[in-house]
């Protein structure tokens, strides 16, 4: 009798395996990280080989840690970074080049020259501006400077794949029958899918110059894809979930319905609100997004407001500063000091993502004097990810027309307290933490599980989630008022730089 699903997160700093059982807890995990690559500023690449190695390993680690095999396991679902771009031989299984990933700016250039002044132009049928945030422009980038590339993808000898599409190729067999398919939310931050039709858009592929034969399938979020090959520990287990990161987590935290949300801490942060069945256009810099779609239901739609850095400046100032030694210290160095001396850090290191969408500007540390010292800059870095944050939320409650009540939460940077209470006085309402915070892994383990009857709906799984903490704004509104003005003309010294 099966006990488990197993989860497969493929993220951008690491890979990990999960296994979550009937009542939505995690029994095992096993993480790999694999290496960062900046050949060049504004250039993040990852080795798809090196990712794909990592996921086998995680798999067979994770089945250990819980004494167990894939007799136990009922499916698998992946969840992945979004927008990341690989691109492999059909007969070899090969990459043909690094992992484009969706921090890398290189394409800005074609990005300008495709707007031609309005980044705008494909909102509509796609729910995002033009922006080198988004899979097609790398796609094209890699065709173009890979000798013979572009040739070999119109002959259909080339595939392209966000990472969800790597795993589930190699996991079914690579090429010896991989399956070649990614699901609707994945498909969504290509820029290459209506968002209406959920399928590829002719004009988009041309405009952008992807030959439409390296493409994967579109699929719904859950349903069989196909089996796990020989060549894994988990041969024959079913592939029946495939989410993007954020909209798995927004899964796991049982926000299923309009209305309901979730805040991520990760690389970057991830604000997603859904909105049912219905498509909302954005006034603010939010992006209109697919959450999921089960096997032949109708799709559900979000907005989304993505933050490009927030756990990622912790990481920079561990290893580009060296100002901590591990992630883990920033909270006691940051709690040394009563507060920032002033400074803010706006972390703008690839542009600025939602809600304001400016390649033009890069980081900037501001407000420095003589007095400050490494607990005000560990401070002001925390603080960033509040105030990036309270800036997304304010853009979903113009967009939905109604204030946020409170802030669920998830994501490695919750264990925070210290950045947890300040999220709370900066947004004036409560942050609420799960019980179980793995809600990527959690939320694709639940989409697979759904399409193997491991689960019997929507609300076994709303009645696995429980509160753990709640944080409740300790600040005047005159004083989180004064802070949030000083933030803003921090944000506006970024701007103009390239
Ligand atoms: O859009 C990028 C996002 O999916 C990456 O998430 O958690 O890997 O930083 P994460």
């Amino acid at each position: 009798m099966p006990r488990y699903v197993l989860a497969i997160d493929q993220g951008t700093t690491s890979t990990r395996a999960v296994l979550v059982t009937s009542d939505g807890r995690i029994a095992a995990s096993a993480q790999r990280e694999h290496a960062q690559l900046f050949p060049q500023a504004g250039w993040v690449e990852h080795d798809p080989a090196e990712i794909w190695r990592n996921a086998r390993l995680v798999i067979g680690e994770v089945l250990a840690r819980a004494d167990t095999t894939r007799h136990e396991v009922a499916a698998i679902g992946i969840t992945n970074q979004r927008e990341t771009a690989i691109v492999w031989e059909r007969a070899t299984g090969r990459p043909v080049a690094n992992a484009i990933v969706w921090q890398d700016t290189r394409t800005q250039a074609r990005i300008d020259a495709l707007a031609d002044g309005d980044v705008d132009r494909f909102r509509d049928r796609t729910g995002l501006p033009l922006a080198s945030y988004f899979s097609a422009a790398k796609i094209a980038w890699i065709l173009d400077e890979t000798p013979g590339a572009r040739a070999r993808a119109e002959r259909g000898e080339l595939l392209f794949g966000t990472p969800d599409s790597w795993v589930l190729w190699n996991l079914t067999g690579g090429p010896s029958g991989g399956v070649h398919a990614t699901d609707v939310t994945n498909a969504s931050r290509t820029q290459l899918m209506d968002l209406r039709t959920l399928d590829w858009d002719p004009d988009l592929l041309e405009a952008f110059g992807v030959p439409a034969a390296m493409l994967p399938s579109i699929r719904s979020s859950s349903e069989r894809y196909g089996e796990a090959s020989s060549s894994s520990l988990v041969l024959h287990t079913p592939i029946a979930g495939i989410l993007g990161d954020q909209q798995a987590a927004t899964f796991g935290q049982a926000a299923f319905e309009a209305g309901e949300s979730k805040n991520t801490y990760g690389t970057g942060n991830f604000l997603i609100v859904g909105t049912g069945e219905q498509l909302v256009r954005s006034r603010n810099g939010l992006l209109t997004t697919l959450a999921y779609r089960l096997g032949d239901a109708p799709p559900r739609y979000a907005l989304e407001g993505s933050i490009a850095v927030t756990g990622s400046l912790v990481q920079w100032l561990r290893d580009n500063l060296g100002l901590i030694g591990a992630a883990s210290e920033i909270e006691a160095l940051a709690a040394s000091v009563p507060d920032t001396g002033e400074v803010y850090i706006v972390p703008a290191f690839s542009g600025l993502f939602a809600p304001y969408w400016r390649p033009d500007a890069r980081g900037a540390i501001v407000g420095l004097t003589r007095f400050t010292n490494r607990a005000h800059l560990a401070r002001a870095a925390l603080e960033a990810t509040a105030f990036q944050t309270r800036e997304v939320l304010d853009a979903a409650a113009d967009d939905l027309g109604r204030p946020f009540a409170e802030l669920r939460v998830d994501g490695g940077m919750v264990r925070n307290e210290l950045l947890m209470q300040f999220q709370a006085d900066i947004l004036g309402i409560p942050v609420v933490r799960p019980a179980v915070t793995e809600t990527t892994a959690l939320g694709a383990a639940f989409a697979a599980g759904l399409a193997v009857g491991f689960w019997s709906g929507l609300d076994e799984l709303r009645a696995t989630w429980s509160e753990d903490h709640r944080w409740l704004p300790q600040i005047s509104p005159a004083a989180r008022e004064a802070r949030l003005a000083t933030w803003r003309k921090a944000v506006t010294r970024t701007f103009d730089w390239v």
